[in-house]
């Protein structure tokens, strides 16, 4: 376990990281000045590594602009700190940076008799490309010059990304160059579902598990590719059903180290914002994003997909998904009960039946100004069906499906644009098998409209879950320069929406 955190090191920490240089370095340390002009270099970038309060380790890296190759400038790790792997973190740090500058190769100088720190260094990729004699004096000892190079080839702007989704009950491998669209295939255990009028976890696993091969399989023909021709594989870790994703990860592991290509490990929410990317190129930030499905209805305030993602609400209780399914099986409508009950309200009046909205009072609104809750909705609808039953009146069932759907969406769509003014962003993005709703659209359009908000509505095969999403989330973070996961990362049932990828 490690125990120590890293951070870019700042002025104040100068006092602490010369005593440490004196400690590791004794008489090759540098001066006081020497170090000063490093840690505040323009072309420079440091990191230093605490346990506790007490510095344990630095490191440095220096990259000029314009020009593609950097250098490790010094790494020190303090002597009782040895053999626990903080070398290793301090040069990931400095690769992940140097990566970031777009750098294409980074060189550094070791001991000929420092074998330690050579395997360390062979163990991330350098190379000993040349020797110069007797460089460290008095010791009279060689320096090894290492070389690691940035496969900028394939991994960079057009990596190939295969993403897979499991984290419901769709099955979804998704195959993306950049930021374009290869391969969307989708298989829904949604049949299998019906019989039980929602998602059943045990099943959706099992579904997984048949589904994935031939999934796969047909992604990889659609996008006219064999398993060889991916750069990386993007998989969903969370949130969702725990055994579920892990169908989905275990598969995205075995293909992994199979082909020994990285792996990454997604959040799922996040790509459903970022599959934006796929239609415009980018993603306009900052943005809302009101995600809504059979899983999830979640209010999203993105000011960066990759760094700054902030839940701003969530159900506290059913998804509007499973409102719409549960509702469709009160009303003996089939699963699932969105489409049913689109379908059911034609003609029907939304005004007919006054349902409530959830956590709209005004109390409501200063606690759970963005959280939603439709299970009292779901009551009062069956109450009222109830009643009715009772009284042996034959009801409008077209005048209940518009009624209950009308409370539905005027809430998300509320919520969604009080979340846009409260915080002044002029963009609603949506996401979600729910989005598919056609009331939803058209009050969200009219709204958006009349608040001067832009409102994203991606092509409902990018708003389901699917494994494109996955691919594309993945591809982002390769372009940013962020390191693959390591293959420890495992299913994520809660997974918070700040955590866009799993170490
Ligand atoms: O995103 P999605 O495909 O993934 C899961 O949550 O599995 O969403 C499926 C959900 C179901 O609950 C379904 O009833 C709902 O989306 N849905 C709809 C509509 N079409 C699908 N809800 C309301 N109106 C629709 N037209
Ligand atoms: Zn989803």
């Amino acid at each position: 376990m490690s125990t120590f955190s890293i951070r870019e090191a700042a002025e104040t920490d100068l006092q602490h990281v010369m005593q440490l240089e004196q400690e590791c370095f004794a008489k090759d340390a540098w001066s006081r000045d020497n170090m000063h002009f490093e840690l505040l270099a323009h072309h420079t970038y440091y990191v230093v590594a605490h346990e506790g309060e007490q510095l344990v380790g630095f490191a440095g890296l220096s990259k000029v602009p314009g020009n593609d190759q950097a250098d490790i400038q010094t790494i020190a790790v303090s002597p009782s700190m040895r053999g626990r792997g903080l070398g290793k973190e301090l040069m990931l740090e400095l690769l992940s940076q140097a990566r970031k500058l777009h750098a294409s190769e980074i060189f550094l100088e070791v001991r000929a008799d420092n074998q330690v720190a050579q395997n360390l260094y062979h163990g991330l990729g350098f190379e000993h490309i040349d020797t110069r004699a007797r460089y460290y004096q008095p010791d009279d000892v060689d320096a090894w010059v290492m070389r690691l190079k940035f496969a900028t080839s394939s991994i960079g702007r057009e990596s190939v990304v295969l993403g897979i989704e499991t984290s419901c009950d769709e099955t979804g491998v998704g195959i993306v160059r950049g930021n374009k669209l290869l391969a969307n295939v989708i298989s829904s255990s949604m049949d299998e579902q019906a019989r039980f009028g929602g998602v059943v976890p045990e099943i959706a696993a099992r579904a997984h598990l048949e589904a994935m091969k031939p999934t796969l399989d047909k992604a990889l023909a659609e996008a006219n590719m064999s398993i060889n021709d991916i750069d990386a594989i993007a998989v969903t870790n969370g949130p969702g059903l725990g055994g579920a994703l892990m169908v989905g990860i275990g598969a995205a592991k075995a293909l992994s180290v199979a082909t020994g290509k990285p792996i990454y490990a997604v959040n799922h929410l996040v790509g459903h914002v970022g599959v934006d990317i796929l239609e415009r190129g980018v993603l306009q930030t900052p943005t809302i994003a009101l995600l809504v499905s059979g899983g999830h209805t979640s209010l999203l305030l993105v000011r960066d997909l990759l760094n700054d993602v902030e839940l701003l609400g969530e159900t506290i209780d059913d998804a509007a998904g499973e409102a719409f399914d549960k509702v469709a099986r009160l009303l003996s409508l089939k699963y699932p009960g969105g489409p049913e009950i689109d379908k059911a309200a034609i003609g029907g009046d939304p005004k007919a039946i006054r349902f409530p909205r959830g956590l709209t009072l005004p109390k409501d609104m200063e606690k759970n100004r963005y959280n939603f809750s439709f299970s009292g909705l779901k009551t009062a609808v069956a109450r009222w069906v109830e009643v009715a039953d009772a009284k042996g009146e034959n009801y409008n069932k077209a005048d209940v499906a518009a009624s209950f759907r009308e409370a539905v969406v005027d809430v998300l769509v509320s919520k969604a644009i009080a979340a846009c003014l409260d915080h002044n962003v002029p963009r609603l993005l949506l996401g979600g098998g729910v989005i598919a709703n056609a009331r939803l659209r058209e009050l969200a359009t009219e709204r958006c409209a009349a608040n001067g908000i832009e409102l994203r509505i991606p092509a409902l095969h990018l708003c389901t879950d699917n494994g494109a999403m996955i691919a594309t989330l993945g591809a982002q973070l390769i372009m940013d320069g962020r390191e693959p996961s390591s293959l420890n990362f495992g299913a994520e049932s809660t997974l918070p929406v700040t955590q866009v990828q799993s170490r």
